[in-house]
């Protein structure tokens, strides 16, 4: 094993060619799509700078927002990706024949939590009888996202059994209403929208799509004089120049990597208690404008539906958030597309499940699938043990890279101490089921990390 090392570390030097075989490492988070031409790299990188620039006031920042820039709230393990940061929805909850108001008037039903001036600081109303906090997902593969066939959404909903509820959202860039497939309620279909929305709403920065300032609790007084919190004339950006570069950098980024690609024995368990019938595994994407984007096979996990998820405790057993967004009623969710879930921490909308180890927290996550799910978390709890660790071995795959032993986004020497004994050298003399050890590194899944797999490694190796 010593020589594997040896010959690791030669190649490296070298920079031994990838030589005959042709199966590559997946992109990382917060890598582009592979295949892009020179001016798609160009866009994607421009657009990552703008969607981690921190926007100052004289650009158009506020007068009320939540976090400055996009890549200060989508930020792990890369820049478009999650966090656990969350934002706050409010509203007024059904009660007495009348229905949830969202409190629009009164600022609503998101939080601004930040002002650039405190005279125009936004609260939560008294009003309010229901609050809910909704965490950060990533945007990695949303360009992929947004090319999946409007009918393989619609098709979802008509499969027996589990019946979700397809959201027709209008995209503010026009054309035909479109199932919606970003958002923990479903609400957006596509990244341009999704980037003008919180363009205005995340950090204050009007458009020609969204022109009108949000007012702290819906006081437009306060932006003209005297307060003067409004002091950028709008729209801040007038020609989307800003919403445009983030769109690009989105739709170019690569969806996250599953490591075994396939095989392993945990997702027969995810298929057999049902959370495959909402965490749908495959897509085609369609023909879309972007070559690179259009007819790719991705493993998003979600039927990018809404379900009834149960109302959240203490008056109920579930995970629905209490508020209604468009036609998504208090206890209905989107079904979270499941890719990246490796490296995230901080399960559901609100990050609730969290605090465990990986398996701790998904079986937290899984506790709180009420409603439509309550069928699957049964058959879960009655899963044996080694059964649950397989599920979670197989959740824990879905945002891995290659060779990443340590599941942090990179590929360096920590990673190959663990990975040295699983090499098989040039002449294989063992077999890797995708569930061994060893199957993280074997890129070509021909059940063994061979020399191979190795020439792959060294191309892979981010770190030191
Ligand atoms: C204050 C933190 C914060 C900032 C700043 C922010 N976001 Fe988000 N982002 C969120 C949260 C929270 C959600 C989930 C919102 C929801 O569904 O209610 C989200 C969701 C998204 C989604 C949908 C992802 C999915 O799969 O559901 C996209 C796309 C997105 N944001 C893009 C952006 C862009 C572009 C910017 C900058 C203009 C931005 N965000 C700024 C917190 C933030
Ligand atoms: C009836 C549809 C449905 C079924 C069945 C279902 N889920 Fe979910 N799942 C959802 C929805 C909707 C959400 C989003 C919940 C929220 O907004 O808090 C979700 C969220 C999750 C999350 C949190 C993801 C994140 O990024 O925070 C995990 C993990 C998860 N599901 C795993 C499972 C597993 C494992 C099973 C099988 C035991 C399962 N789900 C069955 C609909 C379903």
């Amino acid at each position: 094993m010593k020589k594997a090392n040896t010959l690791f570390v030669a190649g490296l030097l070298l920079g031994a060619p990838l030589g005959a075989q042709q199966v590559d490492f997946q992109p990382r988070m917060g890598e582009p799509v592979r295949g892009l031409s020179a001016a798609q790299l160009l866009a994607f990188s421009d657009g990552q700078t703008e969607f981690d620039h921190i926007l100052t006031n004289g650009e158009g920042l506020g007068p009320i927002f939540n976090d400055s820039s996009c890549g200060q709230c989508h930020s792990g393990p890369a820049i478009g990706g999650a966090s656990t940061t969350f934002v706050v929805r409010f509203g007024k909850a059904a009660a007495g024949g009348m229905p949830f108001d969202p409190l629009e008037d009164l600022g609503g039903s998101l939080r601004q939590e930040k002002t650039i001036d405190p005279a125009c600081q936004e609260t939560v109303p008294v009003e309010a009888t229901v609050t809910a906090n909704r965490t950060t997902p990533h945007t990695f593969g949303a360009g992929l996202l947004e090319a999946i066939v409007d009918q393989d959404i619609v098709d979802n909903a008509s499969t027996p059994g589990v019946s979700g509820i397809v959201r027709m959202v209008q995209p503010i860039e026009g054309g035909p209403m479109r199932p919606g497939r970003f958002g923990w309620k479903g609400g957006v279909a596509t990244v341009f929208t999704f980037s003008a929305d919180a363009s205005l709403n995340e950090l204050g920065l009007t458009s020609p799509s969204f022109p009108t300032e949000n007012a702290p609790n819906g006081d437009a007084s306060l932006l003209g004089p005297p307060t003067n919190c409004d002091q950028v004339a709008d729209p801040e950006d007038p020609g989307h120049v800003r919403i445009n570069k983030q769109t690009d950098f989105q739709k170019l980024l690569a969806p996250p990597p599953q490591t075994p690609k396939s095989g392993m024995t945990g997702e027969i368990v995810f298929n057999n208690i049902g959370c495959s019938a909402c965490h749908v595994s495959t897509y085609t994407t369609g023909t879309v404008s972007e070559a690179v984007l259009s007819n790719v096979e991705i493993k998003p996990y979600s039927d990018f539906l809404l379900h009834d998820m149960g109302d959240t405790a203490p008056l109920g057993d579930g995970c629905g958030d209490g508020i209604v967004d468009g036609i998504a009623t208090e206890r209905e969710m989107h079904t979270r597309a499941l890719w990246g879930l490796g490296q995230r921490e901080g399960f559901l909308h609100d990050g609730r499940a969290t605090g465990s180890t990986f398996g701790g927290n998904i079986d937290l996550a899984i506790q709180d699938h009420g409603g439509e799910a309550a069928f699957s978390r049964t058959a879960y709890n009655a899963l044996s043990q080694p059964a649950k660790d397989q599920l979670y071995a197989f959740l824990e795959s879905l945002g891995r890279p290659e060779f990443d032993e340590d599941n942090n986004n990179t590929v360096d020497v920590f990673d190959w101490f663990f990975l040295e004994a699983d090499f098989n050298g040039p002449d294989p003399v063992d077999t890797h089921s995708p569930d061994d050890h060893g199957a993280i590194a074997d890129v070509d899944q021909d059940r063994d990390f061979d020399l191979a797999d190795m020439l792959v490694m060294q191309r892979a190796f981010t770190g030191q």
